[in-house]
């Protein structure tokens, strides 16, 4: 059942250019050359969507790091601000929820206990709630008014890896749906970004191709005590999420930051013990990323890059070098948190870590 892997965290990793096929399927349509996005489960709502104040995202864990690129999305395409929310906290504080709010609930078993319960406050408010989950009859799916499954398949490793993905690119259709029925973006452009979306799977399988170097960064650094995840701009999350797939089958301890805020304290940990993971692709932050990777080189810190194909500038400044295809920024965590998944495996299995059952971790938390 586990298709010739070791374990299902890996197989799941490598199933991305499928289960990505899998959640755009059906849902993108190009007639006369122009593009169309398709959401059966919010045909219904999307006036309400688009004539929306504010959206909610309430997630925990890996879901809420993609809450989180999705706010980077949803405001960059809609231009209707969003909230992302730790269900967890928002639950306990008397959340100020309008009556003309909508609340996206991103979970990918659909199960978890704190989300669930965030979903009856915001429902006992009056707002419209929107489960994107990928268990199909989940509760969370089943409380909430529409939805869009994401249809990632059965995600059995308790890290989550291809639901990272899918729940970010469902999150990009929405956007991309809403905005184009507000008329923030051109029939040119929705098509341009359609068929981005649609040479995802064939970039991805490139990207797994490459997967020996990963290895060889995991060797070089299974000893170490510490990690800093550093990303800006869609990005910053990516910085986020790699950190968690790190601490929770590894072991390590690693912290994600948006990579300005490292001068604000955390360039305090930087020695030649620190390796230091930037995804540093040429978006429009480039040069930015870039002058705080000499800041941290500077200070003597190990540095692996996340950097675009095609970017000879990087070598001289990062000790190891993993190469994404080219890809319109806003899409690239898609590709760029795909490494970050390998390497906190194969670091996890040097260590002789039970990948698929860490410790003290569920698959689906259901109690508070
Ligand atoms: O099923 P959910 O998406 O609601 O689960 C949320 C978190 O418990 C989950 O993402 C957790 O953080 C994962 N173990 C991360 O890999």
């Amino acid at each position: 059942e586990k298709g010739g892997f070791p374990h299902f965290m890996i197989k799941e990793i490598f199933e991305q250019p499928e289960s990505i096929q899998n959640t755009i399927r059906g849902r993108i349509y190009f007639e006369n050359g122009s593009g169309r996005i398709q959401l059966g489960g919010l045909a219904d709502y999307l006036d309400r969507l688009a004539s929306a104040k504010r959206f909610i995202f309430c997630a925990c864990g890996t879901s809420w790091h993609a809450s989180l690129v999705g706010e980077y999305l949803f405001e960059h395409f809609t231009r209707i601000p969003v909230c992302v929310e730790y269900a967890s906290e928002f639950r306990y504080r008397n959340p100020i929820i309008y009556k003309d709010d909508i609340v996206f609930f991103i979970s990918q078993s659909g199960e978890t206990a704190d989300t669930l319960a965030a979903l009856k406050e915001a429902k006992s408010k009056g707002a419209l709630t929107i489960g994107i989950c990928n268990v199909v009859g989940s509760s969370i799916s089943r409380e909430t008014e529409c939805g869009v499954y994401i249809h990632a398949g059965p995600e059995i490793g308790v890290a989550s890896t291809k639901a990272f993905t899918s729940q970010v690119i469902t999150l990009s259709l929405i956007a991309l749906a809403i905005a184009s029925k507000r008329g923030e973006i051109s029939t040119k452009l929705i098509t341009e970004y359609l068929h981005e979306l649609n040479s995802i799977p064939k970039k991805i399988q490139n990207l797994l191709s490459q997967n020996s170097i990963m290895q060889e960064i995991a060797k070089e650094f299974n000893n170490a005590s510490n990690f800093l995840y550093l990303g800006r701009g869609f990005n910053f999350p990516v910085a986020l999420e790699g950190a968690l797939k790190l601490k929770e089958i590894s072991y390590i301890h690693a912290e994600g930051y948006p990579a300005a805020e490292l001068k604000h304290g955390p360039i305090a940990l930087i020695d030649e013990f620190m390796p230091v993971v930037f995804i540093a692709i040429k978006d429009s932050l480039y040069p930015k990323i870039i002058s705080n990777i000499e800041e941290i080189k500077a200070r003597g810190g190990r540095i692996i890059a996340i950097a675009s194909e095609g970017d000879t500038n990087i070598e001289s400044l990062a000790e190891y070098v993993i190469r994404v295809p080219q890809i319109i920024d806003f899409f690239s965590p898609v590709l760029t948190s795909i490494p970050l998944q390998l390497l906190a495996y194969y670091i996890a299995v040097l260590r002789g870590c039970d990948v698929d059952q860490p410790r003290n971790l569920a698959k689906s938390v259901t109690v508070e």
